[in-house]
């Protein structure tokens, strides 16, 4: 027992000088561990005489504990220590300017719905979001397109397998059925605009399975076609950034709509070059109408109280002629010298004070 307070000095002065979690490590399996200093000690009890015994026992048991708790300040000492020390290595300094030339870009299409949502935000527009996966009733039946409708043809709609039922899941075919899901799940007012990913099984020149397209929404019970008109207008010409780009509604149909039309705006070609603005040319830019009374039926809301809008748009499109993107499918090669070429610096985000596109 003589050894006790050497081995104690020993242990104490070991744990202080541990100067890292690894140091501090060996310094306990000197002191604690099974072949160390202090459970030496403990061995030699067992050759004690009972009283002996029992008083070493206990001035042991106290040094046992002592180092633990030396051992355990020093730990946390160190993990604090190691803490400032990271802090200081992964110090940023936020203030630093951006570097110029950052590498990545903004895909076209990114920015254009950035764009479009910009534009009808500051309308008022809120962004609503549905499912990429949809079923018969949302992209279909909800739309005034029961089963048997010639429309079901012309979207070559991308069908999953049969469920127990009998129905099938689908790809949605357009951003229509966000607007079933938004008047389903709230009440008018509504003013929704919905970006998102479609699916045809269609391929070519100016034709890809995937594309995107943004729904409009608006109804309450007083917007008539002159807001549809105007609403229209105004987003056309704050998105070509072109003032006076003449717009053009020309009737047609959709099922879901009634009245129906499309929406064209000028351009020129002179010298080969499209040009949007005043000109002979026109150029079909999207779809729109009042919502069908049946659509409001269908979505449980009162056709006899409540009216509105919707349109639809391809991104894509409005892209490659805002843009003068010539190929559609060259949005889908993934080719990096494409982006450089076509895509957007990651800072220059549009607003309506800044500028859309800089
Ligand atoms: N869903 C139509 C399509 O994919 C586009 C469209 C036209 C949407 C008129 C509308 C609308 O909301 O009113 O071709």
């Amino acid at each position: 027992m003589e050894d006790l307070e050497r081995i104690r000095a020993e242990a104490m002065a070991a744990v202080a000088a541990a100067a890292s979690l690894d140091q501090l490590e060996a310094a306990r399996v000197a002191a604690l561990g099974k072949k160390g200093s202090v459970s030496g000690l403990m061995a030699g009890l067992g050759a004690m005489s009972p009283d002996e015994r029992k008083a070493a026992g206990a001035r042991l048991n106290l040094l046992k504990d002592e180092v633990a708790a030396a051992l355990a300040g020093r730990k946390s000492e160190l993990e604090a220590g190691a803490l400032d020390e990271r802090l200081a290595r992964e110090r940023v300094d936020v203030t630093l300017t951006a570097r110029p030339e950052a590498m990545g870009r903004v895909h076209p299409i990114t920015q254009t719905i950035e764009e479009i949502t910009t534009i009808f935000a500051a309308m008022g527009f809120e962004v609503a979001e549905g499912p990429d996966i949809e079923d018969d009733f949302h992209n279909f039946t909800a739309l005034n397109i029961p089963a048997e409708h010639p429309a079901r043809q012309m979207h070559d709609t991308f069908y999953f397998g049969e469920k127990a039922d009998g129905s099938r899941n689908l790809l949605r075919t357009h951003t229509s059925p966000v607007q079933v899901r938004t008047m389903v799940g709230q009440r008018p007012p509504i003013r929704i605009i919905a970006p998102g990913r479609t699916y045809r099984c269609d391929s070519d020149m100016t034709h890809t399975p995937m594309f995107h397209q943004i729904e409009g929404l608006v109804i309450d019970e007083a917007t008539h076609m002159g807001h549809l008109k105007g609403c229209l207008i105004e987003f056309v010409r704050t998105f070509f950034e072109v003032d006076d780009v003449p717009v053009r509604f020309r009737p047609s149909f959709f099922p879901f709509t009634e009245p129906s039309a499309e929406v064209d705006i000028g351009c020129s070609r002179e010298g080969g070059e499209l040009k949007i603005g005043p000109g002979a040319g026109w150029l079909e830019i999207l779809g729109c109408g009042m919502v069908h009374p049946n659509v409001l039926a269908a979505c449980g809301i009162d056709p006899e109280r409540y009216q509105g809008f919707a349109f639809g748009m391809g991104v894509e499109r409005v892209a490659m002629l805002k843009y003068g993107i010539p190929d559609l499918r060259t949005f889908f090669d993934s080719d990096l010298r494409w982006l450089k070429h076509y895509g957007f610096l990651p800072l220059d985000v549009p607003t309506l004070s800044g500028g859309l596109t800089r």
